[in-house]
């Protein structure tokens, strides 16, 4: 029945929009208000308690007194999720209240993953950057977005609306928490509860450590792996279009080289032991190499480091923590090149770089010996720019030779760093990009290809649970 009357508030007709409004209303305040009042056996009592609840819901619809259900902060910033959880809740039913939803605001989509609470309250990892692109993909699309910080606030918000919600961004191990829990996940017993093939593991790496039992369309990834992940992607343009680009001649005459880690350069990873930094070639004669290091030898003991360990010779450590935000884009937006050293793997600063108009040199640490201009075969530090040409992304083989990787390392340098370029921002990761991906994800018909799935698992004999669509 509750099922029934919200898929309805989508498309009545006006003269029944008034109750149906009430009842919308009525519905997710009880949801949300009173949701230790009823229990997973009952899955109908929200209905009932509408009853109660009328002449509440009748009052409740008119926008004005929204503000008493969800009150607003009187503050403008956003950086605190719950209260955007209000803010968006609000925006929700004033606009079915006063009939004036956009056409993609009753969609909703839940993010029951921390790495989006994060970017709300500023946070920059990659998982936050990768999160803040994607709202910014919904709110160009006007999709409703929630939060939830753990499986219990998912399968609240979610059975508020079950049938407008269109899908679920969880971090993986959510999705699991969910789906272990008879009261999160949907099934005969909990018919408001989360489908599976509405959850999507959130996972920057490849290879989730807790795979989605429907298989790998099911998880969402920042790069084209081009494993079978749902490639969503990101852009940097809206932080990094507020940063000024600095004409090259107006420049340091420096490299930045990436390297939030000291431990980094004492890796096997570490692809250039025997670049001597302090010592250019004569055509490079006067360059500097900066980077802003954190000391994390101390904690990150399974590498090998020499008595005290330093930064390389010739490399200038601008900070011993991670530079702020508008610092690290100033520094690297005055340098020539941003340096790849071989760690971190597939890190948003190199998107950064290129929209400052800063190339980036990409160590190719594995490649196919017999024919080495093969990028397929290519495994890079940022496998993401691996097909990106020349001047905007330096890719230098990690030859086996140490002199031959050392002078196709400065050649390089000497190639990037006599040659601006402007802005650049590879095709696939442009905000227009992504939003198209998004849209594509968002509105694809997951249920049937649940079933397909489901059928095979049925074929194959496998058990599962939580299969209920
Ligand atoms: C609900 O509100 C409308 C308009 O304000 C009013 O006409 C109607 O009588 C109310 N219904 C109830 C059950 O209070
Ligand atoms: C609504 O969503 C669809 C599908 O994602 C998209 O193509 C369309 O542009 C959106 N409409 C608006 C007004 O943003
Ligand atoms: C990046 O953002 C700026 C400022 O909003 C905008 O002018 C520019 O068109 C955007 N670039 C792309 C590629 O979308
Ligand atoms: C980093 O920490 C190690 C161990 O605590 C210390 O020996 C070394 O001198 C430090 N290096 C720098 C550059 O601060
Ligand atoms: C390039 O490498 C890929 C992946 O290893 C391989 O499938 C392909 O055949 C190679 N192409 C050429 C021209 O060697």
């Amino acid at each position: 029945m509750a099922l029934t009357s919200l898929d309805a508030a989508t498309h009545v007709p006006r003269s029944g929009r008034r109750w149906l409004v009430a009842c919308f209303v009525a519905l997710v305040a009880c949801s949300l208000v009173s949701l230790c009042l009823y229990t997973l056996d009952e899955p109908f009592s929200v209905v009932e308690r509408l009853r109660t609840l009328r002449t509440f819901g009748n009052r409740t619809a008119r926008p004005s007194q929204l503000d008493l259900l969800f009150p607003l902060p009187d503050t403008e910033f956003h950086d605190f999720w719950p209260n955007e959880n209000n803010r968006h809740m609000h925006a929700l039913i004033s606009c079915i209240a006063s009939d004036t939803c956009g056409v993609n605001q009753t969609k909703i989509v839940i993010f029951a993953s921390w790495d989006f609470t994060y970017a709300i309250e500023g946070r920059v990892s990659g998982e936050n950057i990768w999160a803040n692109s994607i709202m910014d993909a919904l709110d160009a699309l006007g999709y409703t977005y929630f939060f939830a910080f753990n499986h219990d606030q998912l399968a609240e918000r979610y059975r508020a609306f079950p049938e407008l919600v269109k899908v679920v961004i969880a971090q993986s191990p959510l999705v699991h928490d969910c789906l272990n829990d008879p009261e999160c996940i949907k099934s005969p017993i909990n018919v408001l509860g989360v489908p599976l093939w509405k959850m999507f593991g959130f996972e920057f790496w490849e290879n989730s450590y807790m795979p989605h039992p429907l298989g790998k369309p099911w998880t969402l990834s920042p790069v084209n792996y081009a494993s079978g992940n749902t490639f969503l992607g990101y852009s940097v343009n809206r932080t990094c279009s507020l940063q000024p680009f600095i004409p090259h001649d107006k420049r340091d005459n420096q490299v930045f080289v990436l390297a939030k880690r000291l431990s980094y350069f004492f890796g096997d990873r570490y692809a250039w032991p025997n670049v001597d930094y302090s010592q250019p070639p004569a055509t490079l004669k006067g360059l500097s190499f900066v980077a802003a290091v954190w000391n994390d030898t101390s904690q990150e003991r399974n590498r090998k480091y020499p008595v005290s360990p330093k930064v390389p010779k010739g490399v200038v450590a601008l900070n011993d923590q991670p530079l702020l935000v508008d610092e690290f884009f100033l520094e690297v937006a005055s340098s020539k090149l941003l340096l790849g050293i071989g760690d971190p793997p597939l890190s948003p600063s190199p998107y950064d770089a290129l929209c400052l108009g800063v190339p980036f040199l990409n160590p190719v640490v594995s490649y196919d010996k017999a024919n080495p201009e093969n990028r397929t075969a290519w495994i890079t530090q940022h496998d993401g720019l691996k097909f990106q040409p020349e001047p905007y992304v330096y890719h230098v083989l990690k030859h086996p030779d140490m002199e031959t990787r050392t002078r196709l390392f400065w050649e390089a340098a000497e190639r990037a760093v006599s040659t601006p370029i402007q802005r650049y921002m590879p095709e696939e990761m442009t905000p227009a990009a992504v939003t198209a991906r998004v849209s594509a994800f968002v509105e694809a018909d997951w249920r049937s290809r649940a079933e397909l799935v489901i059928e095979e698992f049925k074929a194959q004999g496998k058990k599962l649970t939580g299969l209920t669509l």
